[in-house]
C-alpha cells in the first residue's frame, strides 16, 4: 500500500498496525517517534495537523523510516539519537544505544557526588558519552576523563560533548580499560558489556544486530570486563574513592564477590525501574 494521499493521522494508523504485525513491542510510539522525525513536527503540531496530507519529500522519508523498521532496525538507529536522562544523544550502529535502565547509573553516581563532595570522575566504555556527560551536566565542578577501546564510540562521545558544551570538562580517549589511563579519582563508573556467551543467542535481533558486539559481550560467563577492572580499580582510586557498576539482573552475588576479593567495603546493589538488580557500589576504605 501507498502512502500517498494518506493524511497524518492515517499514516500514524497504518504504520501502527504494519509494526504490530511484525511483533514490536511499541508499535504505537515507533509510529509516532518516525513521523516526528520526519516531518520535523512536534507532537502538539502532528495532533494539530492530523489531517494533513504531507510534502512529498516527507512521505518519501517516512516510507524510507518504514521500510528500514520492517526489516528490525531500531527506532533509534533510524532517526540517528536516542534519549537518555531527559536529553538526545547521538547515537550509530558503531556504538551501543544507551537504554533507560542506565540512568540508575546517573543517579547512584550523582547521589555519591552530592554525599561526599566528589570532584573527578572516570568513567571506563564511555560509548555515546551520555552517562558521563549527564553527570557533568547536572553537577558543576565536576571533571571527567571517559574512555572506550573503540574510535567509533569516542568519536559520537566528543560530538554529544561539544552538543552540550562540555567538551573542556571531560577528557575522552582511547583505552583498554585502564591501559593508558592515569591518576587517581573520586569516582570510577562503568556499564561494561556484560552479556554471557549463552545470553548472546538470546538476544533480540534488534540488539545483536544493531548494537556493536563489543559494547556487548562479557566472555563465556559475562564477567569478563568486570574481573579485569576490578583488579586493577583500587590503584585509580582516591583513598576515600567509590567503583560504581551497571550490572546485569542477576550478576549481584557475582559481582560482589569479587569485589570483596579485592578488599572493597560497604557493597550495595541498587535496582532499576523495573525492580531488577541493576546497579552495584563499593568504597576503597572507610
Ligand atoms: C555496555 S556499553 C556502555 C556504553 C555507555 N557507557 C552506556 O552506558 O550507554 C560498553 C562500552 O565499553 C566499551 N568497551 C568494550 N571493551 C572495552 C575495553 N576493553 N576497554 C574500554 N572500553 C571497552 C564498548 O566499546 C562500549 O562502548
Amino acid at each position: 500500500m501507498s502512502l500517498e494521499d494518506l493524511s497524518y493521522k492515517s499514516i500514524r494508523r497504518f504504520l501502527l498496525k504494519l509494526f504490530d504485525e511484525h511483533g514490536y513491542d511499541t508499535p504505537g510510539l515507533d509510529a509516532k517517534i518516525l513521523i516526528m522525525d520526519a516531518s520535523q513536527l512536534s507532537h502538539a503540531d502532528l495532533l494539530v495537523e492530523s489531517s494533513t496530507i504531507p510534502e512529498t519529500r516527507v512521505i518519501k522519508k517516512i516510507n524510507e523510516y518504514m521500510n528500514k523498521r520492517i526489516k528490525g532496525e531500531p527506532v533509534d538507529k533510524i532517526i540517528g539519537y536516542k534519549e537518555f536522562y531527559g536529553r538526545k544523544y547521538k547515537v550509530s550502529k558503531n556504538v551501543l544505544s544507551p537504554r533507560p535502565d542506565t540512568e540508575t547509573l546517573v543517579d547512584l553516581a550523582l547521589d555519591e557526588i552530592n554525599k561526599s563532595g566528589s570532584k573527578t570522575v572516570l568513567e571506563l566504555g564511555t560509548g555515546t558519552g551520555s552517562v558521563i556527560i549527564s553527570i557533568i551536566l547536572e553537577k558543576k565542578g565536576v571533571i571527567a576523563t571517559a574512555v572506550d577501546i573503540s574510535d567509533d564510540a569516542l568519536k559520537i562521545a566528543k560530538y554529544n560533548a561539544g552538543v552540550y558544551s562540555v567538551s573542556k570538562r571531560i577528557n575522552f580517549f582511547k583505552s583498554s580499560w585502564f591501559e593508558t589511563v592515569s591518576g587517581t579519582y573520586d569516582v570510577i563508573i562503568s556499564n561494561p558489556p556484560y552479556i554471557s556467551k549463552m545470553e548472546m543467542g538470546l538476544l533480540s535481533p534488534e540488539v545483536s544486530k544493531f548494537d556493536p558486539f563489543i559494547s556487548l559481550y562479557g566472555g563465556e560467563d559475562g564477567l569478563a570486563a568486570y574481573r579485569e577492572i576490578i583488579n586493577k580499580v583500587g590503584s585509580y582510586l582516591n583513598p576515600k574513592g567509590v567503583v560504581i557498576f551497571e550490572i546485569g539482573y542477576l550478576q549481584a552475588e557475582a559481582v560482589t564477590k569479587l569485589l570483596l576479593e579485592e578488599g572493597f567495603i560497604n557493597i550495595s546493589v541498587s535496582k532499576d525501574m523495573s525492580g531488577n538488580n541493576r546497579v552495584i557500589k563499593a568504597y576503597k576504605s572507610k
